[in-house]
């Protein structure tokens, strides 16, 4: 298992050998995003399952020297963001090395060198040291501008870690400036862990998750937060998202700027909220009340963007695991309800209505369908077999 970094709706960052070896593929790597227990469902927001459609490799990965240890997985389907999961932000200056900063690495990996891995999420923070610092030029010699180096005493990553993120805080907001890589044991006294040097890559990133960001521009130009500002917004229709939760305040949600009362949101932008989730808590008819418009308070810093990163990990596992995300009440008529979809598998004991990887669905005893026509079973690549 590897960690790795949500970096927009359909791409995750993770290293390169977490691909590489053991003949990882697109079609046998399945994304966890939102996961903290690995082996029980306390999550108060169920996690999303999501199988990859594409490995995006460094050709210039050097195993040998673990050189350029970075990869990017694009996702089949969209993640779907909510108050756990809210991608990292990347760095937009290239030039800076963060030398002394203190950062927080997280994983599932091992606790202690050939220890066993953890199966709650944990986290640790490091500070960021020079290449020439005793502790990273001692045992690993030069290791250019492409890696950095972490090093507090008695802590550190982990095999299992890999892959996943070293984030700071950048104006209030976490940043991904490294990715695990590898380090001497782990925790050994003047032995840094090593990251692959996000800065270095900015433009390979950028080039290849061009297509993930919300808006279809990307925001290392015009910034994520898309916060709304003081001037008088302008909203889109009222949507329902009661079955989601009551959500009060300001929002994004999956990278539009809301304001919601009580679960009803209306974007600020002007976009039609409902019609850009896809409706996930019913059609038009049952969502839009136009009496429930909410009244708009004064425009705060979209609560998401301050949560902490989600920490995404690649796992080798074939998609058998299909989870089903936010609970939806029954109140949801289902139109068209489309083929039935066995996910007994998953968890024999789905009944009522359910997003499902984004896919609103009404199930009985662990067997679905989608409620907005789809195929079910083949959006989620069929995870208990036909
Ligand atoms: N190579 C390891 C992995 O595959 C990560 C090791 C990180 N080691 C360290 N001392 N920081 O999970």
């Amino acid at each position: 298992m590897c960690g790795g970094t949500l970096i927009n709706r359909k791409y995750v960052m993770t290293a390169m050998h977490c691909v590489k070896s053991s003949g990882v593929t697109a079609r046998s790597a399945l994304v966890k995003i939102g996961e903290f227990s690995l082996n029980s469902a306390i999550e108060t927001i169920p996690q999303q399952n999501i199988p990859v459609a594409q490995i995006i490799e460094r050709d210039d990965y050097d195993e040998s020297r673990i050189n350029n240890d970075i990869a990017l997985l694009r996702l089949s389907t969209d993640v779907v963001f909510n108050d756990n999961v809210v991608p990292a932000c990347l760095p937009t200056d290239p030039n800076q090395q963060y030398v002394g900063q203190q950062a927080i690495v997280s994983g599932w990996g091992t606790t202690s060198s050939g220890g066993s891995t953890s199966n709650l999420l944990k986290e640790t923070t490091v500070k960021i040291v020079a290449n020439s610092d005793s502790t990273c030029l001692g045992p690993y010699g030069n290791i250019g501008s492409t890696r950095m180096c972490a090093y507090t005493a008695g802590t550190d990553s982990c095999q299992g870690d890999s892959g996943g993120p070293l984030v700071l805080k950048e104006d209030g907001r976490y940043t991904v400036v490294g990715v695990v890589s590898y380090g001497n044991g782990c925790a050994r006294a003047n032995n840094a862990g090593v990251y692959a040097r996000v800065t270095n890559y900015l433009s390979w990133i950028n080039e290849n998750v061009a297509d993930g960001w919300c808006s279809g521009t990307n925001p290392t130009v015009a910034p994520t937060t898309a916060a709304p500002t003081t001037a008088a917004p302008t909203t889109g229709g009222a949507c329902d998202l009661t079955c989601i939760g009551d959500f009060t305040g300001n929002y994004l949600l999956n990278g539009l700027p809301a304001t919601c009362n009580l679960g009803i949101c209306s974007s600020t932008d002007g976009t039609d909220l409902c019609s850009a989730l896809r409706f996930p808590c019913g059609t038009p008819t049952t969502a839009a009340p136009t009496t429930a418009a909410p009244t708009t308070a004064a425009p705060t810093t979209a609560a998401p963007t301050t949560a902490p990163p989600t920490t995404a990990p690649p796992t080798t596992a074939p998609p058998t695991t299909a989870a089903p995300t936010t609970a939806v009440p029954t109140s949801a008529a289902p139109v068209k309800p489309g083929k039935l979809c066995n996910l007994r598998c998953v968890n024999r004991n789905l009944n009522g209505n359910y997003l499902i990887n984004g896919i609103p669905a009404i199930c009985r005893r662990g067997r679905c369908r989608a409620t907005d026509g789809s195929h079910l079973c083949k959006q989620l690549g069929f995870p208990c077999r036909r």
